[in-house]
């Protein structure tokens, strides 16, 4: 979602700015804009609808100059995309410009105040009635830019991470947030600000991570003071971005999602490093030691999350009970916190999110904390809002992920879950002896797995070019690679737009069974497990209606060879570890269409990687 970048240096600030917003692009934009100062203090506004290349080509005859700046890109929440809604937004005067990330949700009330004052709008967004607004309370009150901005800020309701120049003092950026993320870089003479740290990383390593209601003054050539929305000093402490530049270039790939497939089998040795130990038989997890008592004597465990990372719950949740005999709940995060659910203090709430940003999840996070559950939580993102909000937690370590379709941070989510299965069903004493050593091996073993599976890529790729023509697609498994088919039906959807369905084998018969023609691809999920003989059934059953059937199959399955239309070889693992194999196959089938079809599949359309809104 909207990404923001701001400078303030010694640098000329708009090369930063546009480098800035091409690392954000990942987020998932509509239209871009920038606004510099230049050395005579005039405030130039420049944006375009479209991508940030628009933006450079549109800037190509302006004036760019100027060592202080702020930039965004925009994700349309009120107003449609167009030059007039894109950021920055300005003052009437012309002194002020802002940008924000976020929802004003009573900026209905405040514009209509501010229109019946005489205020005049030139767009339809929450985010000038926020300008406005600083604006209004500064020239009223006679106040400096600091307090304006505090004291709209206690005004409006609603989540947001902001930047706000001014003319008259150039040499200063005021950022603030509430439930939406900004980070401040610090350079030698020269401060950064950044929805992340990705546009920040090539600059500088050093860090501020603000908290929510923290405003930030960034001051030329002093140091970077926080305060909250009271005026009282903040302190923070400035850490050292573990993120290297490699990690989010494409380094040789056409696209960050290919890479992203493939940095798999290291990104699982990364997640289980220091955690599984095969020689030693154990699987050790910092966060089960440390608060041990709460994890292991959950009565239940509920997980929260959205998306793919919904789709790796519903894996966790097998792996709980099956593992540790505890139940457990799955929830969509948006649904979890506005249901008023039931929630004892026995109840362990597990929330997982690759960005560690997501606005349901983190809202989930917080509900669940005030009734008393104990939370765990899985991110990806180092240092980001979740896992700040929880008590425990366990990264995934995978690195950064760029394309927006999620995919080895799903895998990354699945070998956290199973790993914590595991250290809570030793210490439980649900999971024999033999099992455990079993599944340590074979989980350790994953990675190898990968790597061979993805040799099949180019066979992968030939039959994703049979299926440019398919409208509508149906995925089908059972038990543990149900989940997997519902996440190889979003993939598809996400990247390819085209129509596709995750459903358990089983449940065909009561609907989908209808929509089953010769136009019509299936996906099987059909490893050989206990269910095999009845995910058999279903393929016949798919073929005496003349659908065109691809099954993922154990290495060596014949009998489904001279079924399917077309096999993808799985090698064997144990039943709860194949989500981590099964996966693959279906990235790259969805990887494949989408590219045979021309699609952007880095950055889909109206997608974000960050959802920080509701
Ligand atoms: C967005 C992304 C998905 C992601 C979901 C949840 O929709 O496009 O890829 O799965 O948000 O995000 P999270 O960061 O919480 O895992």
């Amino acid at each position: 979602m909207c990404g923001i970048v701001g400078y303030i240096g010694k640098r000329k600030a708009y090369p930063v700015l546009i480098n800035g917003l091409k690392r954000l692009e990942y987020r998932g934009y509509d239209s871009a804009g920038v606004a510099l100062l230049n050395d005579d203090n005039e405030l130039n506004v420049y944006k375009t609808k479209g991508k940030v290349s628009d933006l450079e080509a549109y800037t190509e005859d302006k004036d760019v100059s100027g060592t202080v700046g702020i930039a965004h890109t925009r994700w349309a929440t009120h107003g449609e995309p167009n030059t007039a809604n894109a950021h920055p937004h300005i003052s009437s005067s012309g002194n002020l410009a802002i940008i924000h990330n976020g929802i004003i949700e009573n900026y209905a009330t405040l514009k209509r105040r501010l229109m019946e004052k005489g205020v005049e709008f030139k767009s339809n967004t929450d985010t000038e009635v926020l300008i406005q607004l600083i604006e209004y309370i500064q020239s009223t009150k006679n106040l400096d830019l600091l307090t304006a901005v505090r004291m709209a800020l206690h005004t409006v309701i609603g989540a947001y991470a902001i930047a706000v120049i001014d003319k008259r003092n150039p040499d200063q950026i005021i950022a603030a947030r509430k439930s939406s993320p900004l980070v401040v870089g610090i350079g030698e003479d020269e401060f950064f600000l950044g929805s992340d740290a990705s546009p920040i990383i090539e600059y500088t390593k050093k860090v501020i991570y603000l908290d929510d209601k923290d405003i930030a003054i960034i001051h030329r050539g002093e140091e970077v003071k926080v305060v909250d929305f009271y005026n009282e000093e903040m302190k923070h402490d400035v850490t050292e971005v573990a993120l290297d530049l490699a990690q989010i270039e494409k380094g040789g790939y056409p696209h960050f999602m290919l890479k992203e497939i493939f940095e798999q089998p290291d990104c699982l040795m990364d997640c289980m490093s220091g955690r599984v130990n095969v020689e030693a038989n154990n699987v050790v997890l910092s966060a089960v030691i440390d608060h041990r008592e709460q994890l292991v004597n959950a009565r239940r465990f509920i997980i929260v999350a959205c998306g793919t990372s919904w789709h790796a719950a519903q894996i966790g949740k097998q792996l709980l009970e099956d593992i540790c005999k505890v139940p457990c709940e799955v929830e969509y995060a948006s649904e979890f916190r506005y249901r008023n659910p039931v929630i004892n203090n026995t109840d362990v709430v597990i929330a997982i999110s690759q960005s560690g940003e997501t606005a349901d999840t983190l809202a989930a996070v917080e509900l669940a904390k005030e009734k008393g559950a104990f939370i765990y939580g899985i991110c990806n993102a180092i240092g980001s809002s979740i896992p700040r909000a929880t008590h425990t937690g366990s990264y995934i370590h995978v690195g950064p992920e760029i394309g927006v379709a999620s995919t080895k941070a799903f895998t990354g989510q699945v070998t956290v879950l199973t790993m914590l299965a595991l250290a809570l069903g030793k210490e439980r004493g649900t999971i024999d002896e033999q099992k455990y050593k079993d599944l340590i091996k074979e989980l350790y073993d994953i990675p190898e797995k990968m790597k061979e599976l993805l040799k099949q890529c180019d066979a992968i790729r030939d039959i994703s070019q049979i299926f440019t023509y398919a409208r509508n697609f149906l995925y089908l498994g059972r038990g543990y690679n149900y989940p997997v088919a519902l996440e190889g039906a979003l993939k598809l959807k996400e990247i390819s737009y085209i129509h596709a369905e995750g459903y358990p084998a089983a449940e065909m018969k009561h609907g989908p069974i209808a929509l089953i023609d010769e136009e019509m691809p299936v996906v099987v999920i059909a490893t050989k497990n206990v269910l095999y003989e009845k995910v058999l059934s279903n393929i016949q059953e798919i073929k005496a209606r003349r659908a065109r059937v691809i099954a993922l199959v154990n290495e060596g399955d014949e009998t489904i060879k001279r079924m399917a239309d077309m096999v993808i070889e799985l090698p064997h693992t144990m039943e709860c570890l194949e989500p981590l194999l099964a996966t693959i196959p279906l990235q790259l089938l969805a990887y494949f269409i989408a590219v045979c079809k021309g699609k952007d599949v880095d950055q889909p359309r109206n997608l974000a990687k960050s959802v920080t809104v509701e």
